[in-house]
């Protein structure tokens, strides 16, 4: 029997950080070997909020560092970014003329940003619709997300019915496998550890950074387990390893700090090193980019001349 084919979108978004890592990231690295993955950088849809050129091209260049250094195989995933299949797009149009205002206006994402932003621009108003395509271009089964792109999946479902319903059968029906927030992790601050409340320990952080942001931990002035330092190391190692040394030296802030920062050590240097190695030769990583691409495109191809002709404009 064929694999299952997993397909994740990752925003180029910069600068990951642990909370990231333990939550969206190791898991999809893991799923490499059971299931036949897609992993595309999504810049179209960043657009929504990156507004320069530079940024742009910085950040992605940035993800595909990360992933490689992380261990993302190329030979085993189709890794590649959605700008450089033109099917996206083009597909997300075909569908933006079987979708409703209405139906679009209930998604959550478009419900916030339009709390916030009246001036909302149809790009992040049609998002859905984009990500909708993204999946169903290479008939994925399983999808993982965070509980918040649930209703983007759905949303995808929803479409391929309805395509499917009004041209004959042609899209798989997705199903979203939700990740835990893992990344429930608590930032130096206590609160969610989230790159815009700047509380983050980066995850390829050099030894100093990791060091100050440690030490930068709060905790309460108790006797206790500081239990901001404990949620972090619990991240490395498990609770039955390291309960006993958190009892053992209650109070003991400093101490623990200092032990919390070693194993960050031990786990960051490594991903750190790896990155700088791909760092020196940035084209040879793009190469494997472009290379994806060119495997993507050619499934995209062939669905998107399935769709050319099931709503007949295929004449020749
Ligand atoms: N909307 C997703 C996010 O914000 C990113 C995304 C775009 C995506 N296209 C996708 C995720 C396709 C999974 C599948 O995280």
């Amino acid at each position: 029997m064929s694999k299952k084919v997993l397909l994740s979108g990752i925003q180029p978004s910069g600068l990951p950080h642990i909370g990231n890592y333990f939550g969206m990231m190791k898991q999809l690295l893991a799923d490499q070997d059971q299931y036949d993955v897609y992993v595309l950088i999504v810049d179209y849809h960043a657009l929504k909020s990156i507004k320069t050129g530079r940024e742009m091209s910085e950040n992605i260049k940035a993800v595909v560092l990360d992933y490689l250094a992380l261990g993302l195989d190329p030979n085993k995933v189709t890794f590649f970014k959605q700008s450089d299949i033109s099917e996206h797009t083009e597909l997300c149009w075909i569908f933006d003329n079987i979708t409703t205002m209405p139906y679009l206006m209930r998604a959550h994402a478009f419900k916030d940003a339009e709390a916030k932003n009246k001036e909302i621009d149809v790009g992040t108003f049609n998002y859905p619709i984009l990500m909708a395509a993204d999946i169903l271009l290479y008939s994925a089964d399983i999808i993982p997300v965070g509980a918040d792109q649930k209703q983007h999946v759905e949303i995808a479902r929803d479409t391929a019915e309805k395509f499917n319903r009004i041209y004959g059968k042609t899209f798989k029906l997705p199903e979203a496998l939700i990740v835990k927030d893992v990344a429930v992790v608590p930032g130096t601050d206590g609160r969610k550890m989230s790159k815009s409340y700047g509380n983050t320990i980066p995850l390829f952080a050099e030894y100093d950074e990791i060091k100050k942001a440690v030490m930068s931990i709060v905790t309460d002035s108790g006797e206790g387990i500081p239990k901001n330092v404990y949620a972090i190391h619990n991240l490395l190692r498990p609770a039955s390893e390291l309960l006993p040394i958190y009892e053992s030296k209650a109070g003991k802030y400093k101490e623990l700090k200092e032990l919390l920062i070693g194993d960050l050590e031990k786990f960051i240097a490594p991903l750190r090193e790896k990155r700088k190695e791909y760092e020196k030769d940035i084209p040879k990583a793009l190469a494997i980019l472009k290379a994806g691409g060119e495997k993507a495109k050619a499934v995209a191809s062939a669905k998107m001349d399935e769709v050319r002709e099931k709503v007949g404009v295929k004449v020749y």
